[in-house]
């Protein structure tokens, strides 16, 4: 597993922690910088390396630390294939592997002690993303990115489906099979019951 890891002057500390932490477990990673935690960087110059190093597969996970997480994530979150995720505990960084397949994970050098961030980067590490529904769900998030303002979407997808992803041709054949007072109760039952989902 290739790792790639960088962060601004906010999250140097935690980065350096996080290195070290992964050189101890024998991971390979490449940290991008800063490499100083006086000076005053942009976040967006770390993000970069680090963010498109993982879209274009020459990393398999990226980690981004700034003050907050909050920076690092917005700014990843606009390179195509980039799912970053701020994690603040465990159960997040569990459910952001397993249901969003989440490729790079955000930490705020800040807002976390040591322990707890190397905590969650051990389970964002170590935990397989689901597929199945949620798979249908990135699905749909690529599509997004792919046709960005110019979809017109319903139900989450395109309403022209002539090359829409699998899972929107699919839930666009089932919007039309089904009767408006089936689709809002099963909306209904949805928002009830949409814990484990
Ligand atoms: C830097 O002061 C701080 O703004 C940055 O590290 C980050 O928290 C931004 O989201």
């Amino acid at each position: 597993m290739k790792i790639a890891l960088g962060s601004d002057h906010g999250g140097f500390l935690l980065k350096k922690e996080v290195a070290r932490h992964l050189m101890v477990k024998g991971i390979e990673f490449t940290d991008f910088g800063t490499f100083d935690g006086e000076q005053s960087v942009d976040y967006t110059d770390y993000v970069w390396p680090v963010a498109f190093g993982v879209s274009k597969g020459d990393f398999d996970l990226g980690i981004l630390v700034c003050g907050t997480g909050i920076g690092v994530a917005i700014a990843a979150n606009k390179v195509k294939g980039i799912r970053a995720a701020i994690c603040t505990n465990g159960y997040m960084a569990r459910m952001c592997r397993e249901h969003n397949d989440a490729n790079i994970l955000t930490l705020g050098g800040r807002v976390l002690g040591n322990g707890l961030a190397l905590e969650i980067v051990d389970i964002f590490l170590s935990t397989s993303f689901l597929g199945g529904r949620h798979a249908a769900r990135l699905e749909k998030i690529r599509w997004m990115e792919l046709h960005g303002p110019d979809a017109t979407v319903t139900n989450g997808c395109a309403a022209d489906s002539s090359n829409a992803p699998e899972a929107c041709a699919r839930d666009i054949k089932a919007a039309g099979e089904a009767t408006g007072e089936a689709v809002g109760k099963s909306a209904a039952a949805d928002a009830g019951a949409n814990k484990s989902k």
